[in-house]
């Protein structure tokens, strides 16, 4: 496996772990530290042996306090755009299941990569927020779109304009989190959800994944086409017959990912 310098990646059982390791610096993320990142996601999507992948961060004060600020200081448009950002885009692509374990900061970048994940579990201290404003900026890891898309018009704007940070209370009752868990339990729960997960069959799980991202990125009309093409060629698959006749054989299935 690779060698990194600013995350670790671990294995337990069908359960990749990633954890962002700059505990000093809250994490921060600094072009290199999202390239390690999407580069270890991307290796955990292609390995057949890994169902689901948890991100977490370490130390006991962030998930991830964003973007690296003493790196962009100095920076100028081209910078940026040559700088690496599209490792984001990397990180959009992930077809397996990603799951955040928040515990602390997860402001600006560490805020919007929780929002790349598709499950939130959250320790009580976890703060969430956007505070780009407050250095001149605004979001640029796609804060804006999918807090919109998740929170609404009106706590977007709340989030992004003010940039002030919110409990992960708040953000559960809203829909943002879905688990907020006593300080310091987010990894295990995060891990409890990862290998129920794992259990699921795997080309399902990826198609269903696929499926309801796309209600974010499409008409309603595209959205129910592409959902239908991938119920119907689901049903191609063995996991479906073992499934279905585990289901009639009163048994419980043994999904094979094929
Ligand atoms: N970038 C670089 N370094 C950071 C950082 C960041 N985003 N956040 C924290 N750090 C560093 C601090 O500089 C400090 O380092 P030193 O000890 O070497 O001075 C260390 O981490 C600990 O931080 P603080 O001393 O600031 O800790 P605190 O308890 O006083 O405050 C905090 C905690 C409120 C999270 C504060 O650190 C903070 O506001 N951080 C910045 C949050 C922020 O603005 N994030 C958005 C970044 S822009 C972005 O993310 C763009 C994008 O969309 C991709």
């Amino acid at each position: 496996m690779a060698e990194y310098q600013y995350i670790l990646v671990e294995r337990d059982e069908r359960v990749g772990i990633v954890t962002l390791n700059r505990p000093t610096k809250l994490n921060a993320l600094n072009t290199q530290l999202v390239a390690e990142l999407s580069t270890a996601l991307e290796d955990l999507d292609r390995d057949e042996a890994i169902r689901c992948i948890v991100i977490t961060g370490a130390g006991e004060r962030a998930f991830a306090a964003g973007a690296d600020i003493e790196e962009m200081a100095d920076k100028s448009p081209i910078d940026m755009l040559l700088g690496g950002f599209e490792a984001w885009e990397r990180i959009r692509r992930i077809k397996k299941p990603l799951i955040a374990a928040v515990n602390g900061y997860a402001l600006g970048g560490g805020c919007e990569l929780a929002l790349h994940c598709d499950i939130i579990v959250a320790s009580e201290n976890a703060r969430f927020g956007q505070p780009e404003i407050l250095l001149g900026i605004i979001p640029g890891a796609g804060g804006t779109q999918r807090l919109a898309r998740t929170l609404g018009k009106y706590r977007t704007m709340e989030m992004v304009l003010l940039g002030n940070q919110i409990s992960a209370r708040e953000l559960a009752e809203l829909g943002l989190v879905n688990r907020v868990v006593p300080q310091g339990e987010h990894l295990k729960e995060a891990l409890k959800i990862a290998k129920e997960l794992a259990e699921r069959p795997p080309i399902a799980i990826r198609l269903a994944k696929e499926a309801v991202l796309a209600a974010f990125e499409t008409s309603l009309e595209e959205g129910l086409e592409a959902e239908r093409k991938n119920f119907f060629l689901l049903f191609a698959s063995e996991d479906k017959r073992e499934g279905m006749r585990a289901f009639l054989e009163k048994r419980r299935a043994q999904f094979q990912g094929r």
